[in-house]
C-alpha cells in the first residue's frame, strides 16, 4: 500500500484525543467506550483457557465451538439463513472484520455507497482497498436515513456495494424492514453487494434491529460485520466476526485473515465462548442503563446548551449528535473554516467537554458535533455543568 496510505487521513478523533489530553480533569464525551465491566461469563472463559493452556495456535477461521455458537446466534437472533458455521470468520474487533471483509471484495476503483455522517474508519478502510467511498447524505428530516431516490442515482456502473449502518454512528438511525426491503430490490435489481454493519445491534431504545441478510435472497449478497465490542462492554479485547456465504469472497477473506492476524487470541476467543454461553441478561442491563444515560444527556442539553446545540433523541446507539445554531456561534465568536471544529475546540478549551466536529463524519455532517452518552451518569452530569456554565454563563441548578 506504501505511499497511498498518505492520502487517507487519521480520523479527527486522534486529534481530539491529543487535545484532550492537555486538559485537566477532561470529560470524555469523544470516546464511544461503554464505561460497564466486561460480563462474568466473559472472563471466566479467559481464565479457563489460561488454566487449561489454550496458548497454542488456532484455526484461522476461528475456534469451532465459537463459530458454532456465533452462527445459532445469527440464525436465532438475526434471522439469517446460515447453513454452516463455515460462512462464519472471527476478526480482531469489528474494525478488523470490515478491514478483511473489504479487502476480499472490492476491486481498485470499485465504488462504495457510504452514509454521510459515517464513523470515519468506513471511508478510510474503503479507501485502503483502492476502492472509491461515494457519500450519499443521510437527512435527520428522514429519521437520519437516505432519500432513496437519491442513493438510487448515486449508483455508476462502477458500484459494486453499499455500505448500510444501522444502528448509525454518529445519528443513532434506525432503517426500518420497509425501508430494507427497498434497499434489497435496489441491490438485487443493480447487482450491487451489501456491507451490513450492525456494531450496535444490541443498543436499540425504540423500534427493532433487522439484518439485512435476513431478508429474501439477501443472504448471497451480504456481508454482514459484527463485533461483541459494544453488546459485552469489551472494546480493548477485540473480539468481531464477518459472515461471508459466497465461496470465493470467503476462501479471499481467509487469506486476509491469515496475513494479519494468523489467528485471533485464543484468550479472547474462549473468552467469547464464555459470554454467548452464559446468561444474555447483561445485553439489556447495558441497554437500559444506556437509555437513561441517553435521556440524562438530552434533557440536560436543553438547559446547558438553550437554543445552540439541538437534536432529538435517538432510536439507537449511544451518540448525541447535534446540531450547532451557526448564528449563536458567530454572535459568540466561536468562528473558524469548520464550525464543527470551531464548536467542538471552543467545548474541549472552555468547558474540558471532549466531543468529535460534525465535518470528520462527511462533508454533508459540518455544522453537528457528535457527544457519546455512554460514559457514567457522573460524567455526563460534570460535562453538562460545565457546558452550562461555558455557553450561558449560568451554574446548573
Ligand atoms: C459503526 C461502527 N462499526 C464498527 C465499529 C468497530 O468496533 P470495534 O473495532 O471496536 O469492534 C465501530 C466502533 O466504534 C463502529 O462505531
Amino acid at each position: 500500500m506504501g505511499i497511498s496510505l498518505d492520502s487517507i487521513p487519521l480520523s479527527a478523533i486522534v486529534r481530539i484525543r491529543d487535545l484532550m489530553y492537555k486538559v485537566d480533569r477532561p470529560f470524555r464525551l469523544d470516546q464511544g467506550d461503554v464505561s460497564f465491566d466486561a460480563p462474568e461469563s466473559f472472563k471466566q472463559g479467559v481464565r479457563e483457557a489460561l488454566e487449561r493452556n489454550h496458548t497454542h495456535y488456532l484455526p484461522t477461521i476461528g475456534v469451532p465451538r465459537l463459530r458454532e455458537l456465533l452462527a445459532d446466534k445469527l440464525r436465532r437472533k438475526n434471522g439469517i439463513p446460515i447453513e454452516s458455521p463455515d460462512d462464519v470468520h472471527v476478526t480482531n474487533g469489528g474494525t478488523h472484520a470490515m478491514y478483511v471483509a473489504m479487502q476480499a471484495l472490492l476491486e481498485p476503483g470499485d465504488e462504495v455507497i457510504v452514509p454521510d455522517p459515517e464513523w470515519p474508519p468506513t471511508m478510510a478502510i474503503v479507501r485502503a482497498a483502492h476502492a472509491v467511498p461515494v457519500a450519499v447524505p443521510l437527512h435527520e428530516s428522514l429519521g437520519w436515513r437516505w432519500d432513496l431516490d437519491a442513493l438510487e442515482r448515486a449508483i455508476t456502473p462502477k458500484t459494486r456495494a453499499i455500505y448500510l449502518n444501522s444502528p448509525n454512528n454518529p445519528t443513532g438511525g434506525l432503517l426500518t424492514r420497509a425501508y430494507l426491503e427497498r434497499i434489497a430490490a435496489i441491490a438485487t435489481e443493480r447487482n450491487l453487494w451489501i456491507f451490513s454493519d450492525e456494531a450496535y445491534e444490541d443498543v436499540v431504545y425504540r423500534g427493532t434491529h433487522i439484518s439485512i441478510a435476513s431478508l429474501p435472497g439477501m443472504h448471497a449478497r451480504t456481508i454482514s460485520l459484527y463485533t461483541f465490542s459494544k453488546s459485552y462492554a469489551v472494546t480493548g479485547v477485540r473480539m468481531g466476526y464477518y459472515v461471508i456465504h459466497d465461496p470465493e469472497v470467503r476462501a479471499r477473506a481467509l487469506k486476509v485473515l491469515m496475513y494479519t492476524t494468523s489467528n485471533v487470541s485464543s484468550l479472547v476467543q474462549y473468552g467469547a465462548i464464555g459470554a454467548l454461553e452464559g446468561p444474555q441478561d447483561c445485553i439489556t442491563a447495558f441497554r437500559d442503563e444506556l437509555q437513561a444515560r441517553r435521556d440524562l444527556f438530552f434533557e440536560g442539553i436543553a438547559t446547558a446548551a438553550p437554543g445552540i446545540l439541538t437534536g432529538t433523541p435517538p432510536d439507537a446507539a449511544f451518540y448525541a449528535f447535534l446540531r450547532i445554531n451557526p448564528d449563536w456561534a458567530r454572535d459568540a465568536g466561536v468562528t473558524g473554516e469548520s464550525l464543527s471544529w470551531a464548536m467542538a475546540e471552543h467545548l474541549i478549551r472552555g468547558a474540558r467537554i471532549g466531543c468529535v466536529p460534525g465535518v470528520d463524519f462527511g462533508a454533508a455532517s459540518e455544522g453537528y458535533l457528535r457527544f457519546c452518552t455512554c460514559r457514567s451518569r457522573e460524567e455526563l452530569t460534570g460535562a453538562l455543568a460545565s457546558m452550562q456554565a461555558l455557553l450561558t454563563g449560568q451554574a446548573r441548578a
